[in-house]
């Protein structure tokens, strides 16, 4: 529904715009100017109260449903419960952040690839954190969930998907030490006939240490694994296998996962979380013999609905534009090679290398795209050129360029396009162009990273309703527009 208004936005911006005619080539004028501008209805990137029920069915393929945590189709988000503040969801997202970046750093100070600096930087990290900030210490949690059962019978539980790492794991009866509220009732391993622990002797409990970063326990000889995220949540228990159901069609004996017995965090109502890395613990390595580690989803906007979470080559759309993944550093992150971003149809002078030295990966838990300093102070300054008749609005967190729009009804924003490696080009549909704290305070969805050497991340905003495809046996990642529609 939202990528319908959008669409309709499009369509308005070609009758919308007027022009003086004075010159004699004014309609290519035109034609150029309109371009590089969206011109759209304020309301249609406004967040909404109420959920838009999804307008169609499943598609194809092994296609799990999608919806964003903090919007008005959770579930977990029930009535007269508070949920996070948007400041919230901002500083949570910086703690993702400074986790993601530390675990790379980490691997790269480990690999002795980057320089002393790098290194530095990694100690200073390590020393203002209360986690140990070695390679695999995972992340925050990010927005978006998805049902998928366990167990026989099967249990359903509500998850919150992560590319940005591997294990899967739910909480566990009987919860030895904690368990956080969860909405759906608690997997009790006693209660499904194919459930069995791991031993600690076997490879895949030594495969824990490159999928969580923790080496694991052991416990009367039943494998114990323990995975920390970037705001201090946690989730330590046994490592088991039980059989895993996608869909009635597709159900795999014998899944790995983690039956969480201490679980601490912000994980909301969920059960959990479901790995979507690289690494051959992630479900993508671990469903590989079935959907070729080819996956693909579409994020929806906070008001919108018809995400997905589609396994396998037969679900994904036409239409796609490829970029190669660039060389990988860990066995968890995509990384991709952002060569240039342009705003308002105006290439940025941004040094191609600036990008190349920091890096760049794209992450479905991050909610605002970061880029090294130079890039972000580069972009910040021609939105805000383009953007000067619009009365600014304070700062909100880490987001520097807030607008309030309360006395507009339609407003004209400068396009934004990422340029990746491949000769590939996203244009970013106005949702993922803003984080909006209603009409009055409606901001530029980047922050810059403090320095130049830090990895970049492609955040889940800019992800918003494009379907983003992983093959990640062709080592390439795609995209296109409309994904939920
Ligand atoms: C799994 O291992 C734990 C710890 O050793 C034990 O308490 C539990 O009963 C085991 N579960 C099964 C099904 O073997
Ligand atoms: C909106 O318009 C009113 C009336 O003209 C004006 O007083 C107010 O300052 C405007 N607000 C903004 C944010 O531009």
């Amino acid at each position: 529904m939202a990528t319908r208004s959008v669409l309709l936005s499009s369509s308005f911006l070609l009758i919308f715009l007027s022009f003086s005619l004075e010159k004699s080539n004014a309609l290519e004028g035109r034609k150029t100017i309109e371009s590089n501008f969206h011109t759209i209805q304020l309301t249609s990137i406004l967040p909404s109260s109420s959920c838009k029920p999804s307008s169609k069915g499943k598609r194809g393929g092994t296609s799990l449903e999608v919806i964003n945590k903090h919007g008005p189709c959770s579930q977990l988000n029930k009535k007269g419960e508070k949920g996070q503040t948007l400041t919230e969801i901002l500083a949570h997202d910086q703690a993702r952040v400074d986790s993601i970046q530390t675990r790379i750093a980490a691997q790269n100070f480990n690999l002795f690839r980057k320089t002393e600096k790098t290194s530095k930087k990694y100690r200073a990290k390590d020393s203002k954190t209360t986690l140990p900030a070695q390679p695999g210490t995972a992340l925050s949690t990010g927005n978006y969930i998805v049902t998928i059962g366990i167990g026989t019978p099967k249990k359903d539980l509500t998850l919150i998907f992560d590319t940005g790492s591997d294990l899967t794991w739910t909480q566990c009866e009987p919860c030895f030490k904690t368990c956080f509220p969860q909405q759906q009732p608690i997997f009790n391993p006693s209660s499904s006939s194919t459930y069995s622990n791991i031993s600690c002797s076997s490879t895949a409990c030594s495969g824990l240490k490159s999928a969580t970063g923790n080496n694991p326990l052991c416990s009367s000889s039943t494998c114990v694994y323990g995975i920390q995220y970037g705001d201090s949540s946690f989730s330590i228990g046994f490592f088991a296998k039980d059989k895993l159901t996608l869909s009635a069609t597709d159900v795999f004996d014998g899944f790995m996962f983690g039956c969480g017995q201490d679980n601490k965090g912000l994980f909301g109502k969920t059960a959990g979380l479901i790995g979507l890395g690289r690494d051959p613990l992630s479900i993508v390595s671990q469903t590989s013999a079935k959907f070729g580690k080819y996956f693909s989803y579409c994020l929806p906007t906070r008001r919108g609905s018809n995400g997905h979470l589609t396994f396998g080559k037969n679900g994904a759309k036409s239409n796609l534009q490829f970029t190669p993944f660039a060389s990988s550093q860990g066995t968890s992150f995509y990384f991709i090679d952002v060569l240039g971003i342009s705003v308002g149809g105006k290439a940025l002078a941004i040094s191609p290398m600036v990008f190349k030295n920091a890096g760049t990966i794209i992450d479905s838990g991050t909610v605002i795209t970061r880029l090294p300093s130079t890039a972000y102070a580069n972009m910040r300054a021609t939105f805000r050129e383009f953007m000067s008749k619009y009365p600014r609005a304070p700062d909100l967190s880490l987001l520097d360029t807030c607008y309030d729009l309360s006395n507009y009804t339609t407003v004209s924003i400068p396009k934004i396009s990422f340029n990746f490696n491949g000769n590939t080009n996203m244009e970013l549909v106005p949702n993922g162009i803003f984080f909006v704290n209603g009409a009055s305070q409606v901001c530029l969805a980047f922050a810059g990273n403090g320095d130049d050497d830090s990895i970049g991340i492609f955040g889940n905003t800019q992800q918003q309703t494009m379907e983003i495809v992983y093959d990640v046996a062709g080592e390439k990642l795609g995209f296109g527009y409309g994904g939920c529609t």
